[in-house]
């Protein structure tokens, strides 16, 4: 694995070896890597001549600076696993690299109610600054193929947003969420959890398998107050457990029976966000 820490040099590396878009696979995280984020490396690794991971802990994306902070840094461990999975190019840019011009200057791109809903209630600002990044990251790394994991579904709908928006040539590719045997969803936050939280975050994967498992046509509120009220009760403070349409991620207080959805939840144990959704098709 070839490690590139400026933009320019990994452009020029790209020009001459001239591996056609089509055939680049990128694969862009903030570190502390999992096999979450290693299975995005493998499933770039089977369908792609090149591929390139980046690792960049991007500062215009934590509304918490305290969560910025704290994101945990592995980086001997993320390079033994990503030579472990064959991975041909890892990014690691600086601050400067990315932002040139500084972190205040911030484009603003029209997601539309995306951003306003869900992570981006109580998030704010955060969705311009995964687009911020993502949108700089493609610019140099000009991949065919975007690989992205379901376990963040909204990030996933605004980058295909951000791409269709700005006319981008690269197809999203999402990837199932990798979990522990106990079910909760693999996060570089779990790295934060001492014991008691660790075996408590599982909740939030029990309330929304709880209402994948009970949805039934009609009225849907009973059971994502349930799940908030449940998750509360087990020590979490809840940010949001919802339902809604898993093609435009609209919120839904009653199902017609037919219509795909997604369960999505965030909440916090002590300082700590943990977010899940499950995907509910109609049986
Ligand atoms: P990060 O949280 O490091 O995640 C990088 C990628 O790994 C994302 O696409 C995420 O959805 C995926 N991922 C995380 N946990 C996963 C799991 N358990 N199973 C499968 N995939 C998983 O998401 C970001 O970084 C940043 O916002 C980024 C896109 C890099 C922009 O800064």
């Amino acid at each position: 694995m070839i490690i590139f820490k400026r933009p320019a040099d990994l452009r020029s590396y790209l020009l001459a070896k001239e591996t056609p878009r089509q055939a680049t696979g990128f694969i862009p995280t903030m570190g502390a890597l999992h096999s979450g984020h290693i299975s995005l490396i493998t499933k770039a690794r089977n369908e792609n001549q090149l591929v390139i991971c980046s690792i960049f802990v991007n500062p215009t994306q934590f509304n918490d600076p305290k969560d910025f902070e704290k994101y945990p840094s592995t980086i001997e461990n993320d390079i033994c696993l990503l030579e472990q999975s064959a991975c041909d190019i890892l990014f690691l840019p600086s601050v400067m690299d990315i932002y040139p011009n500084g972190i205040d200057i911030i484009r603003q791109y029209d997601l539309g109610p995306l951003e306003r809903i869900l992570e981006g209630q109580f998030r704010p600002g955060h969705f311009q600054g995964v687009c911020q990044v993502v949108n700089r990251l493609l610019e140099i790394v000009m991949p065919g193929k975007l690989y992205l994991g379901q376990k963040d579904f909204q990030q996933c709908m605004v980058l295909k947003k951000l791409i269709s928006l700005l006319g981008i040539d690269t197809e999203v590719i999402v990837c199932p969420t990798l979990r522990e045997p106990d079910g909760l969803a693999m996060s570089s936050r779990n790295l934060r959890l001492n014991q008691t939280e660790r075996k408590t975050a599982t909740a939030i994967y029990h309330a929304l398998l709880t209402i994948k498992d009970n949805i039934k046509l009609g009225d849907t509120r009973l059971l994502t107050q349930s799940a908030r009220q449940n998750l509360s009760e087990a020590g979490f403070k809840v940010d949001y457990v919802e339902i809604a349409k898993s093609e435009t991620l609209e919120i839904l207080q009653s199902w017609d029976g037919t219509t795909p959805l997604v369960t999505l939840a965030a909440a916090y144990l002590n300082d700590i966000r943990l977010i899940d959704n499950l995907l509910i098709q109609a049986s």
